[in-house]
């Protein structure tokens, strides 16, 4: 008997538990609980952490799941490292479904930089007004460029004061169109955007508005996660799951 656990938050994930539940597969999805009103899914759902790897490797063999797809987001490397843990002491089969980081093309202006704190660095001393696209972690490395304005996009309201002097917070879920990235850029006089690289189509269209309105990227490169195979399609994870059952 196959029963997956599907590591999500992200659009890939929504689509592949579309798949798993048309498929009439057994499948939980789990998310950390991040947002207040995560997108509800056609799959048995779980919200929290599951208290590291070692937590992890426990609820593999207490929910008897045979196979586990991580479809996590890039950046969420700490669920990556904890799954590819759990999975080798478990004995459990692992893939990640992931999408190919986003390449440069003709009329983008993206620098390269390997970290958050690379990408304050690179903004300019003197103020500019800057679209920080990287959500609501991370937030707090900015503060040591007080001079610039920050327009930050959030799926929810902050419930915290932010760590942000001169900011403007727009409550938006992906995904986004180029006009309406396009627009927001402009009502905003945005000079610079600061994006990590997931690659993937729903947060892409603020790239394609950049070029368009000739503006630089600042572009933050993934960080790093232990070998895992990694499933491309919704098509290539069904693959994996049939064979690694047979
Ligand atoms: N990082 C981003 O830029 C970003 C952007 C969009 C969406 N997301 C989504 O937001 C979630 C959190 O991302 P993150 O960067 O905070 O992750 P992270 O730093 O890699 O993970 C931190 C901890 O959160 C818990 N966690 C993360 N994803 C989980 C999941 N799908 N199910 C259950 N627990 C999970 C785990 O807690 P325990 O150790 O207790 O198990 C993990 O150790 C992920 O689902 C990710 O796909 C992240």
């Amino acid at each position: 008997m196959t029963r997956i656990l599907l590591l999500g938050g992200t659009t890939e994930a929504s689509t592949l538990a579309k798949a798993l539940a048309e498929a009439g597969m057994d499948a939980v999805f789990s998310y950390a609980g991040r947002t207040a009103k995560p997108v509800s899914q056609p799959l048995p759902t779980r919200i929290g952490g599951f208290g590291g790897a070692e937590g992890l490797a426990a609820y593999l063999k207490t929910e008897s799941i045979t196979h586990v797809v991580d479809a996590t987001h890039p950046f969420a490397a700490q669920m990556s490292t904890n799954a590819v843990q759990a999975c080798a002491a478990a004995g459990v089969p692992l893939c990640a479904f992931e999408r190919p980081a986003w390449q440069a093309g003709e009329g983008d202006h993206w620098l390269h930089v390997d970290s958050i704190d690379a990408a304050v660095d690179a903004l300019p001393d003197t103020p500019a007004r800057v679209f920080l696209a990287i959500g609501k972690q991370n937030l707090t490395q900015f503060a040591a460029k007080p001079q610039h304005h920050y327009l930050l996009r959030l799926v929810d309201e902050p419930d915290a004061p932010l760590p942000l002097m001169h900011t403007t917070v727009e409550i938006a879920r992906g995904p986004f169109d180029v006009a309406g990235d396009s627009a927001l850029m402009q009502r905003h006089g945005i000079t610079h955007v600061v994006a990590k690289n997931a690659g993937g189509a729903g947060a892409a269209a603020k790239l394609t508005a950049a070029r368009t309105l000739g503006l630089p990227v600042i572009m933050i490169g993934r960080p790093d996660v232990p070998a895992r195979p990694i499933k491309g399609s919704v098509a290539e994870v069904m693959a994996w799951l049939s064979h690694s059952a047979a």
